[in-house]
């Protein structure tokens, strides 16, 4: 069932040496740098449109913080399409979504470990009517504020920007956020109207991940099983792509 997938998206615990987790490592550190000061530890995933990689990059980036030892929590926000309860194998119920509203919500497994050591999950629970509103609600910012002392990092999981709301309300609650771009799918003037949104809104934008980069062509010619469904990570991130 979800095997499939979790072996899919969560290259960089099933295959560390693979040049994508070396992708993801390199966006590790990177980001790393970029939030050493002021304790900085909230980064949320978003896009333009659906299906860019969001949630495989976060699924991958939480895989290679945790497996250096860091603490991490990796929520999944996306509560109208949210897939890290099959990643990483967990149950999807009694998540995000039953939290904020108070819907079917045990305190009990509301945390989900998962195989990663120091990886946890908070799934994205029943698909619920407003996930706006429940992302606008102080729960959601409460929850990111009492456990920010607690996990080393906190990545969020989100929807895409331009089709609705959801990452423009997270936006302003974390530290940095991740742009994620699908090579050759991604128009230039979508990403910036991205930015800028993002920016309208109070956000602080870390950088731009290229995903879906041909290994043929960008350089890379040992891929291993992984290239031919063109898997091949590409993690771009540079002060350049903020202008
Ligand atoms: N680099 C890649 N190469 C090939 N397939 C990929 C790559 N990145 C993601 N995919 C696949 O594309 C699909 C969408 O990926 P993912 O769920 O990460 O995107 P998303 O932006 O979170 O989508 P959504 O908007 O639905 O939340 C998945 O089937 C995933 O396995
Ligand atoms: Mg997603």
């Amino acid at each position: 069932m979800e095997n499939n997938e979790y072996k899919n998206n969560v290259i960089s615990f099933l295959n560390p040496k693979s040049i994508v987790s070396e992708s993801f490592r390199a966006l590790r550190t990177n980001l790393e740098f970029s939030m050493s000061q002021d304790n900085k530890k909230v980064i949320l995933f978003t896009s333009s449109h659906v299906s860019e990689g969001k949630s495989s990059c976060a699924a991958n980036l939480a895989a290679v913080f945790a497996m250096q030892g860091k603490k991490t929590l990796l929520i999944d926000a996306d509560m109208r399409r949210g897939v890290q309860h099959k990643n990483f194998g967990v149950e999807k119920q009694n998540g995000l979504s039953n939290f904020l509203s108070n819907v079917g919500f045990k305190t009990q497994g509301f945390f989900k470990p998962t195989d990663i050591s120091n990886l946890v999950v908070i799934t994205c629970g029943t698909t619920p009517p407003n996930p706006a509103e429940l992302l606008s609600s102080h729960r959601f910012k409460k929850l990111l504020e009492d456990y920010k002392s607690f996990y080393d990092i906190i990545i969020i999981d989100g929807a895409p920007v331009l089709p609705v709301t959801d990452s423009v309300i997270v936006a302003p609650l974390v530290d940095k956020i991740v742009i994620v771009a699908a090579y050759g799918e991604t128009h230039k003037d979508e990403l910036k109207l991205v930015k800028t949104t993002l920016e309208n809104s109070g956000g602080d934008i870390a950088g731009l991940v290229l995903n879906k980069v041909d290994s043929r062509t960008s350089g890379y010619s040992k891929y291993g099983k992984y290239r031919k469904y063109n898997s091949n990570y590409y993690a771009y991130y540079s002060n350049e792509e903020k202008k």
